[in-house]
């Protein structure tokens, strides 16, 4: 039996009939409206876990059973927000900024995350063409792409193996884009997402782009991972394709429509955090939580901090000449007067 060969999401079931693309489905669509609803709060919610967190682990020596907890605790939470940014994504709410940017950078400048969540026991590889053309896309969403085919093959290779990446340009003509709706022929990135773990067969490659399909235990896996570079890539213009047969291993094909502009010189600038010397801050944010935590971050790297839960009590403390502030640092949504209006 030959590979699984899959284009679309739900592909074509084999009586030829098509079914919708993911991002049509209304329970889908449902999920994304709650969430984008709740995002801001949840996402205030989870990053005073990690913070806490972090603090917590800045208190206690390293190798204390605490600090293993708490690292744990950490984890949870970063994955909260990784799942957070999933369900915009797939809710197209996330906004982003589109920067020409060369693809075998963000490639590279994975190496970090891969070491860390990887695992030693597979091989990462890459072949990286050094011609290739650059995209104008949000970094962040393709990063997002990236991430999620690699823990998709970390969890397919639990006894190790191999993981590459591999970069070309492509050009494709109107035969070769017709079966994708969005995608115009002309010259594309192609990146090849390959690994030699377990495979899928037919019936799995067939639903693998659906949303909330996952073959994975409860907490292993949401079923969003593939759904997500499905609706990137087709969003950005771009095709994807899946390879797989049990046994063999897995490869996802991706094709970027390319940019004619030349890349901006460093798609991540490394920057160490800036220290104060004293500056006089003001930190407008309503939720209460949110506000400790800036103001202890803040506060430990050299700051003076006042804070106001509101945009009317900042304006009273901006109008005295006394507080000589130097930064506002303002939360958009608040009650009474939005971040912006005050700055
Ligand atoms: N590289 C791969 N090798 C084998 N099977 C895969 C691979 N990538 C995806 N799959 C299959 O497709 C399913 C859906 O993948 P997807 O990334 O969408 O969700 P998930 O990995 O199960 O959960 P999540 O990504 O939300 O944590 C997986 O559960 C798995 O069965
Ligand atoms: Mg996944």
């Amino acid at each position: 039996m030959g590979p699984a060969r899959v284009s679309r999401p739900a592909g074509m079931p084999p009586g030829g009939e098509r079914r919708s693309p993911p991002q049509d489905e209304s329970p889908l669509q449902v999920i994304g409206q709650l969430a984008g609803g709740i995002a801001h709060d949840f996402n205030n919610i989870l990053g005073v876990i990690i913070n806490y967190a972090r603090f917590a682990q800045g208190a206690i020596p390293p190798g204390s059973p605490a600090a293993a907890d708490i690292e744990e605790i950490r984890r949870a939470a970063e994955r909260g927000v990784g799942l957070v940014r999933q369900l915009m994504i797939l809710a197209r709410r996330e906004g982003g900024s589109t920067v020409v940017f060369d693809l075998n950078e963000l490639i590279t400048g994975l190496d970090g995350f891969l070491r860390s969540t990887i695992g030693e026991h597979i091989a990462v590889e890459r072949r990286l063409d050094p011609g290739l053309w650059p995209l104008a896309e949000d970094p962040a969403r393709i990063e997002q792409v990236l991430i999620n085919l690699a823990v998709n093959a970390r969890d397919a290779m639990p006894g190790g193996g191999a993981l590459t990446f591999e970069t070309g340009n492509a050009e494709l003509g109107a035969a070769e884009t017709a079966a994708y709706p969005g995608a115009e022929p002309g010259r594309f990135v192609r990146l090849l997402v390959s690994d030699t773990g377990v495979g899928m067969d037919g019936e799995v490659a067939a639903r693998a782009f659906e949303p909330m399909f996952t073959t994975k235990a409860a907490g292993q896996g949401t079923g969003l991972g593939l759904a997500t570079v499905y609706t990137i890539v087709t969003q950005a213009g771009g095709l994807v394709d899946l390879s797989s047969q049990p046994g063999r291993g897995t490869s996802i094909e991706i094709h970027l429509p390319a940019s004619r502009n030349a890349p901006a010189a460093s798609t991540r600038p490394t920057r160490a955090a800036p220290a104060g010397r004293g500056e006089a801050v003001l930190i407008a944010e309503d939720d209460e939580a949110v506000r400790r935590v800036a103001e202890r971050i803040l506060e430990t790297a050299g700051y003076r901090i006042s804070s106001c839960p509101g945009g009317v009590e900042a304006l009273e403390l901006l109008d005295d000449p006394a507080n000589g502030f130097d930064l506002l640092l303002a939360d958009v949504v608040m009650p009474g007067m939005r971040g912006d209006d005050l700055a």
